[in-house]
């Protein structure tokens, strides 16, 4: 048995209105750390609420521990969530603020001390028990926020976009303590972000949302290298994959994708599943790193098309090449050629068979 259950969990706002989330079904573990990822107005907000009970739902079911919360009142259900506008009390100090859902429950004073200050450990913040908010930087602020998120000890921790109102740098230094804090509490959190960097960096699984559904559930490895949908595999990498409109031909007993300007022979594994698409166009994808070039007139394996480089930028550890295929523009990263000059002519090639090819009607990856 899961221990978190959404059950063609819906959402309208009105009677007729669309609906915001529709039938999502996910099944989260004891000890997960779960993001939502999604472009903003996906629904990712509208989720957690709705399990966090400040939201009620349309259709459907949320489970925890196998039995329904929708009857529970917020308070009731065991959930904690903080949010991206970190609202702590001016008037209060740190220790207060983070004492005062334990005096809600009218917890005992010498275990409110004890815990405060175990939650205020956890989020290194023992040092400032004493200031008011005031006295802090937004750092310092949003930690205050999660201790006082932990130390109800919640089933399940709601954190929504709670890095984003920080600057960039402390950001990422505050995602490895949120992982950190996670590991030590053995909490089962869902995080929500449209930020994919902060997703991959976090997460045991990214629920990728687009539109109010689920795109996919999986691991970032799983999501970035095997993306189910070509949303997936547009809104996950950066620079985001490229895509080519195609269609499969059959020539000589082999299936090309023949694009305007470019005729590709498709790699052997993916055979199969593209016959039925025969006389038909489809998407094909090649995320940037596995666009490969030749400066020498190479046509081997994965041949694609001769280009013109037009830009290159730099990265430091790589480069990334910007080219146009029919006037499209094409992004290369690239490891081997980084002193590349633009107006280079270069061949162009698919590297190891990785290019994806999504069905135009479901936009779901074929394979
Ligand atoms: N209280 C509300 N009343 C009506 N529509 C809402 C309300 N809250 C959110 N929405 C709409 O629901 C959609 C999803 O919003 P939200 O869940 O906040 O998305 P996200 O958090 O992914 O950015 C958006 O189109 C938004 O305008
Ligand atoms: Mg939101």
């Amino acid at each position: 048995m899961s221990y978190l259950v959404l059950k063609d969990l819906e959402k309208r706002y009105s009677k007729a209105g669309a609906l915001i989330v529709n039938k999502m079904n996910l099944s989260i573990e004891k000890g997960e750390f779960i993001v939502f990822l999604g472009p903003s107005g996906c629904g990712k907000t509208t989720t957690i609420r709705m399990i966090s009970g400040l939201e009620e739902v349309s259709g459907g079911d949320i489970l925890i521990e196998g039995e329904s919360i929708l009857n529970k009142k917020p308070r009731d259900r065991g959930v904690s969530m903080i949010f991206q506008s970190y609202a702590v009390w001016p008037h209060m100090t740190v220790f207060e603020n983070i004492a005062y859902p334990l005096k809600l429950q009218k917890v005992p004073k010498d275990e409110i001390k004890k815990r405060v200050y175990a939650a205020a450990e956890a989020a290194d913040i023992t040092a400032l028990l004493d200031r008011y908010p005031a006295q802090m930087s937004g750092g310092q602020r949003q930690r205050v926020a999660v201790a006082r998120a932990i130390v109800v000890k919640p089933k399940i921790f709601l954190m929504d976009e709670p890095l984003s109102n920080l600057d960039a740098k402390l950001r990422v230094s505050m995602r490895t303590e949120l992982k950190n804090i996670h590991n030590n509490e053995k909490s089962t959190s869902i995080f929500v972000t449209h930020d994919q960097s902060e997703a991959m960096s976090l997460a045991d699984r990214i629920v990728v949302m687009n539109k109010g559904i689920i795109e996919q559930i999986g691991t970032p490895m799983e999501v970035y290298h095997d993306s189910a949908t070509k949303f997936v595999a547009s809104f996950i990498g950066t620079p985001p994959t490229n895509f080519f409109d195609v269609k499969i031909e059959l020539g000589d007993g082999q299936l090309n994708a023949v694009g305007d300007g470019f005729r590709y022979k498709v790699q052997e594994e993916l055979r199969e599943a593209l016959r039925p698409y025969i006389n038909k166009n489809v998407d094909m994808g090649v995320r940037p790193e596995f666009i490969g070039l030749s400066v020498d007139g190479n046509k081997g394996p994965g041949f694609l098309c001769e280009a013109t480089i037009d830009f290159v930028e730099p990265q430091g550890t790589h480069s990334i090449l910007i080219t146009r295929v029919a006037g499209e523009e094409v992004k290369i990263m690239t490891t081997n050629h980084m002193e590349i000059k633009p107006n280079t002519v270069v061949n162009l090639h698919v590297k190891d068979g990785k290019a994806m090819f999504f069905d135009k009607e479901t936009t779901k990856r074929i394979k």
